[in-house]
């Protein structure tokens, strides 16, 4: 195994007096440190937004901001770099006090370039452990708020064994399924398990922006590049560098938006919006849809050249009806989810109910379902009585009507994504009505409104659009 490279050290030098400025960054580069220097404070303070410093060294007098206010700033920062002080002999009591601040040492004038420089790595492994520990700390917390993925059947075993095997290369991976398979966990489980899962995993849920803030979102802006643009900002693609981007509904991409998607991935860059130069970018896609493919190509909504792109690698995620043996560990695993410790206790009856149940909103069905039943509990137990009738009535034989779409009422209604085609007009409008009513309840508060819909939210954005009811943005 090769040993892995350590990066030169960035240094800043903040130090007024312009030849000692340019002895001291001459000589540290000769050392193979990066070195940037600033004439003043206020300098020093520009240059650090714009990159990553590991050691400031920082003179104290300095006009603009001197060196204590500038070592206050960077610590109000965060990640700040180590700060080392250069101080005339005069002010080694400014010095101590500087420590106090959080300084990592000080140097008196006149200094030995190789006392510098022993100081500046010493600095640098000590920001270099902290830096790491963070990362350690971090990956630790993501792994424990990791969701567990529950299942026994087959089917899902197979679509774990996929998800181990494109994992860890760099390949594009278009996950489908009906609404509330569990799409976004597997894309979720995908960039753990890969590379870069020390880096983002950065979600966009092409449904639920407008049509005219994707572009920004997507890419980013440049100050300038339209009214209200004050400063730069990065874009979703920017911060998915190295890490992940999850395009969550991606065939309701817009056209104009899925040829610049199309270029950003082919050529690994893209512009900001307004910006003359390109960003390189390594960003790995994984793709989620709940649509039926062939369908949305069909009808030209959605670009073959773009799909075959993303598709390099295809997951279709087993509706639950088709693996009804992950009902029941699925049903313990969400009721200790959403009651902790003392999860109630699920009747042989009831859990016969859940387990002969077709779900056509799936495991989100069944989690809403649950949570419905938890709440009506009164002595920790679950019997039939606490499950929505359509639960318990039907039964697989005849539960394959996909009419089921405004059954609103318990918030635990199907979601019924995938029905669209079969609603007749009528139910669409009373749909819509009732869509309206809840909007106006939670005071068009969207997260509110799926949520006592119990739909997804990204299941009510795309009905929002259908009903013409998103002019509230
Ligand atoms: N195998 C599973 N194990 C544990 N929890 C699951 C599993 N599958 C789905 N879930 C849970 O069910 C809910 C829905 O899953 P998720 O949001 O990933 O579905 P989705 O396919 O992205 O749905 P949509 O198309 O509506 O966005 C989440 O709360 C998720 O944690
Ligand atoms: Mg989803």
């Amino acid at each position: 195994m090769s040993q892995p490279t350590i990066p030169p050290t960035k240094i800043l030098v903040a130090e007024d007096e312009s030849n000692l400025r340019l002895v001291i960054q001459k000589e540290l580069q000769r050392l193979g440190h990066e070195v940037a220097a600033a004439p003043d404070g206020e300098a020093a303070l520009r240059l650090l937004e714009e990159g990553a410093v590991d050691v400031l060294l920082c003179d104290i007098n300095m006009p603009r901001l001197d060196g204590m206010e500038l070592l206050r700033r960077v610590h109000q920062r965060p990640n700040p770099p180590e700060v080392i002080m250069l101080t005339g002999v005069a002010s080694v009591e400014t010095a101590i006090e500087a420590m106090k601040l959080g300084a990592y040492d000080y140097l008196s004038k006149p200094y030995r370039i190789n006392e510098l420089d022993a100081l500046v790595k010493q600095a640098a492994e000590k920001r270099r452990l902290r830096v790491d520990n963070q990362r350690l700390r971090a990956q630790l917390a993501r792994q424990s708020e990791t969701p567990e993925i529950v299942y026994v059947s087959a089917a899902m075993r197979e679509v774990m064994r996929l998800v181990e095997r494109v994992a860890p290369s760099d390949a594009s991976v278009l996950i489908s399924g009906e609404s509330g398979t569990g799409k976004e966990l597997i894309a979720q489980a995908i960039h753990r398990l890969s590379q870069r899962a020390d880096n983002s995993f950065i979600d966009l849920n092409c449904a639920a922006i407008q049509e005219t803030l994707l572009e920004s979102e997507l890419f980013g802006y440049e100050s300038g590049a339209f009214s209200g643009a004050k400063a730069r900002k990065l874009g979703l693609f920017e911060l998915a560098d190295r890490g992940t981007l999850f395009l969550d509904e991606v065939t309701e991409l817009p056209p104009p938006l899925q040829s610049k998607l199309l270029r950003a991935i082919e050529t690994r860059s893209f512009y900001r919006v307004g910006a003359v130069r390109k960003v390189q970018v390594d960003v790995r896609i994984v793709a989620a849809t709940n649509r039926d493919l062939n369908t949305v190509l069909a009808d030209g909504s959605f670009r073959s050249d773009l799909l075959y792109r993303i598709n390099g690698f295809q997951i279709a995620l087993p509706a639950l009806r088709e693996r009804p043996e992950d009902i029941e560990p699925l049903a313990r695993h969400l009721l200790n989810q959403l009651s902790g410790t003392h999860p109630p206790e699920l009747t042989p009856e009831a859990l016969a109910a859940l387990t002969a149940y077709d779900w056509p909103g799936n495991v989100r069905h069944l989690r809403n379902c649950l949570e419905r039943a938890t709440l009506l509990a009164n002595d920790g137990r679950i019997t039939i009585a606490e499950l929505p009738p359509e639960t318990v009535r039907r039964s697989p034989a005849h539960a394959t009507t996909p009419s089921t779409a405004l059954n609103y009422g318990a918030g635990v209604t199907p979601d019924p994504a995938d029905n669209e085609a079969f609603v007749p007009p009528s139910l669409r409008e009373a749909e819509r009505q009732q869509i309206l009513a809840a909007l106006e309840q939670t005071g068009w508060h969207r997260g509110k409104t799926a949520e006592m819909l119990g739909i997804s939210s990204s299941t009510l954005y795309r009905r929002l659009r259908d009903y013409n009811l998103d002019r509230h943005q």
